[in-house]
């Protein structure tokens, strides 16, 4: 059975350059606060017009294909990761299909959040190693600029977040040194709601006392009603602490699950790439699995977290940066919303 292997990456950022001292503008935070808690200095936020989430994932896709020797129209399967998509449907795939003029292929939306990328791996390297694709394109794409809460209210989670895209190709390998070795996904929905954008959804209050009034909304209104607008209640919301919590045990966990899987151990790793959720959390990581600074690749500094996006333009930043070299053993581990979390092996 052959493996499947990066064939080629790509990333975009928008050019706007969004500093800790502008969300100052906006809510009662600090530069300091913001780098001591997360690590983050600025992040990217996409054009508010001209700039989507499929726009964004396109120049993307764009630089993953060119370096994977191919053309739009040699894509046979897309999957497309993002938790803010263009529309509520159809998803963003379709969309990217239709802009890079692809062909009728198969479209494929994947909704896990900061995990989404590696899921969306996951389900792609088992399209190449049954033979059924040749060439997947695997996307992860967020515009979150577009709808957090910038008020002192939502400060925990809106200094947090940054817009971008990052892609691969994914390709057959019969190279016995290269390819993903393994995948590995979890969840856990019994803290669903502690990282969680309740509206617009068909819960009718079903998982939030309190959540909104349906009392003067007629039926339709309620998948998205005025008083859930006036309420403020259309933005993400989420208990911090509790989400660390989870990550600092469940990041660890996952990668040394891929590692045992293949008879490896942390020291063997050239470069962990995790899911740029904040950098103590990283550094966590780092020190419980003793890695060195040159195992573990952040760039949260830059671009803040750009949840389904991340891991794909962190992958594609260290590998333009010469951090990644063939045969280097690289794992990837993200964890999320949902909760979900997972991590990917990999022969470079
Ligand atoms: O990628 C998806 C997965 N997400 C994550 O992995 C995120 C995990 N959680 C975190 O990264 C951290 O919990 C945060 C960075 C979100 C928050 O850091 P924290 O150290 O857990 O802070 P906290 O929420 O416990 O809040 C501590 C204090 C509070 O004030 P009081 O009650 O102690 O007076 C907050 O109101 O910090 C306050 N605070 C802020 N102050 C200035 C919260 N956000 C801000 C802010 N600026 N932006």
């Amino acid at each position: 059975m052959p493996r499947s292997k990066i064939a080629g990456i790509g990333k975009y950022v928008p050019k706007n350059v969004f500093t800790n001292k502008d969300m100052m503008q906006f809510m009662e935070t600090t530069d300091e606060w913001i780098q001591e808690r997360t690590g983050i200095q600025e992040r990217r936020f996409a054009d508010r017009t001209n700039e989507t989430t499929t726009t964004m994932a396109v120049e993307a896709a764009k630089v993953a294909i060119e370096r994977a020797g191919i053309t739009p129209q040699d894509i046979d399967f897309i999957i497309f990761a993002t938790l803010s998509p263009d529309y509520y449907f159809p998803g963003c795939g379709v969309l990217l299909q239709r802009a890079m003029k692809m062909k009728e292929v198969g479209a494929l939306d994947i909704r896990n959040q900061c995990s989404g990328f590696v899921y969306g791996l996951s389900v792609a390297d088992q399209f190449i190693k049954t033979g059924m694709y040749k060439n997947i394109l695997v996307v992860g794409s967020e515009k979150h600029s577009f709808g957090l809460d910038f008020s002192t209210r939502g400060r925990n989670i809106s200094v947090i977040f940054g817009d971008g895209a990052g892609a691969v190709v994914l390709q057959p390998t019969e190279d016995a040194n290269q390819g993903i070795l393994s995948t590995h996904l979890h969840s856990d929905g019994t803290s669903a709601e502690i990282l969680a954008m309740f509206n617009p959804g068909t819960h009718a209050n079903h998982w939030q006392e309190g959540l909104a009034s349906f009392d003067d909304a007629t039926i339709g209104e309620m998948f998205m009603s005025k008083a859930m607008i006036d309420g403020e209640q259309n933005f993400p919301t989420m208990d911090g602490p509790a989400v660390f919590k989870k990550a600092v045990v469940k990041f660890p966990e996952v990668i040394i699950e891929a590692l045992t899987a293949n008879g490896y151990q942390p020291s063997d790793i050239n470069l962990l790439v995790p899911h740029q959720a904040n950098l103590r959390i990283a550094q966590f990581v780092q020190q419980k699995l003793g890695l060195t600074d040159d195992q573990v690749f952040n760039n949260i500094q830059k671009y803040g977290n750009t949840t389904a996006a991340s891991v794909p333009i962190a992958l594609c930043e260290a590998w333009e940066l010469g951090k990644i070299k063939q045969g280097d053993l690289v794992c990837l581990a993200a964890f999320g919303s949902g909760l979900t979390w997972a991590s990917a092996l990999m022969k470079w």
